[in-house]
């Protein structure tokens, strides 16, 4: 079946078409407009610059996921659309284009969660991969491990008690004077640095597999800061290194704590963050340990995009989930 998916949870107008069945799973388009750079100007989302920006670019964007795809609405199956978490006055840009496109064209509607359609991606990627596994899903809002029981059946099981990674990425990235966001700058300057020469807190808490993003966020400013105060060089490939194996460390302990307690010998990476090289390779490692297999998706699916979102429509289609004419938006 072809399913025609929509994602504005943020700061990308997304559109893709997917063709998707028991053993097919094949992107025919994944439209994205972003808007990184009039968000670049402020150095962070404008929630209303973004609501703005999706309305005009997502018409545009429809007939050209349908273009590419070589489709025209007739052929559509379904349609599936990010109703949450996100920004509200975004998410209800495309949540109002599908509902109207779905109820004109008499298609049906699939509400899909963001953070679902993140671990999604994965299914794109690695074509064989079913569930259950254990997810470890990491983005600008979000840090959380998932038990993902199956398609459509997630527990987050912990998540960090404030900050998710990719904000702290971001923060410090701009307090460095990397471009926005920081997370992809960040990862190419940790690369050159060393990252033994500071030590930084770690985020992975004690007793619980929760993170604490905060802590380690305000250390690595307030390191910034002093140094700026006293006049006294920075070296900030070295900073980026440090902040970034402190990170890597953390995430490889929890990864190790969660595949212990959960017992699970599969772990799946997904969201802006996990295009991270450190952090992949990272758990790379530490699933050696473990004997486990390690999915993340291919780079162009790491950050927001459609694609993800319609192939988790097509497993909440095939489990009966549908929106009607009343499907709303929720922010978290
Ligand atoms: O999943 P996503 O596109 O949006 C949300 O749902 O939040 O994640 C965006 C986040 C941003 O914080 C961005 O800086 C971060 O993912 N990111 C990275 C990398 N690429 C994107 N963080 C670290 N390393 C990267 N290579
Ligand atoms: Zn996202």
């Amino acid at each position: 079946m072809y399913i025609l998916a929509f994602e504005s949870s943020c700061d990308e107008t997304a559109c893709a078409v997917l063709e998707m069945s028991e053993d097919t799973r094949e992107i025919k388009s994944n439209i994205i407009a972003s808007q990184v750079d009039i968000h670049a100007l402020y150095g962070g989302v404008v929630p209303e610059i973004a609501s703005r920006a999706h309305i005009e670019a997502i018409s545009k964007i429809t007939y050209e996921a349908l273009d590419t795809a070589g489709l025209a609405i007739k052929n559509v199956d379904a349609i599936a659309v990010t109703n949450g978490p996100g920004l509200i006055g975004a998410l209800l840009v495309a949540v109002s284009f599908a509902k109207s496109l779905a109820y004109a064209n008499n298609i049906p509607l699939i509400p899909v969660d963001h953070i679902r359609g993140h671990v999604a991606a994965n299914y794109l990627t690695h074509k064989e991969l079913k569930p259950p596994f254990l997810a470890l899903v990491v983005s600008g809002g979000h840090t959380s491990f998932f038990d993902v029981k199956s398609y459509t059946s997630l527990e987050e099981i912990a998540s960090t008690r404030d900050d998710a990674a990719g904000e702290c990425f971001d923060k410090i990235g701009r307090v460095i004077g990397l471009p926005y966001p920081g997370g992809h700058a960040m990862d190419i300057l940790a690369t050159k640095g060393n990252k033994d020469a500071i030590a930084f807190p770690s985020p992975a808490l004690k007793d619980s597999l929760d993170f604490s993003f905060s802590g380690l966020k305000t250390a690595v400013i307030n390191y910034i800061n002093t140094k700026r105060q006293k006049g006294e060089p920075l070296n900030e490939a070295d900073i980026a290194s440090s902040f970034t194996k402190t990170v890597v460390d953390a995430i490889r302990q929890k990864v190790g704590e969660a595949l212990k307690a959960t017992g699970y010998k599969k772990i799946v990476l997904a969201g802006g963050v996990s295009a991270n090289s450190h952090i992949r390779a990272g758990i790379t490692e530490e699933c050696k340990k473990y004997g486990a297999e390690f999915y993340a998706p291919e780079l162009c699916l790491c950050g927001d995009n459609a694609a993800m979102i319609g192939a988790q429509g097509y497993y909440e289609m095939l489990d009966g989930v549908r929106g009607d004419e009343t499907l709303n938006a929720y922010p978290s």
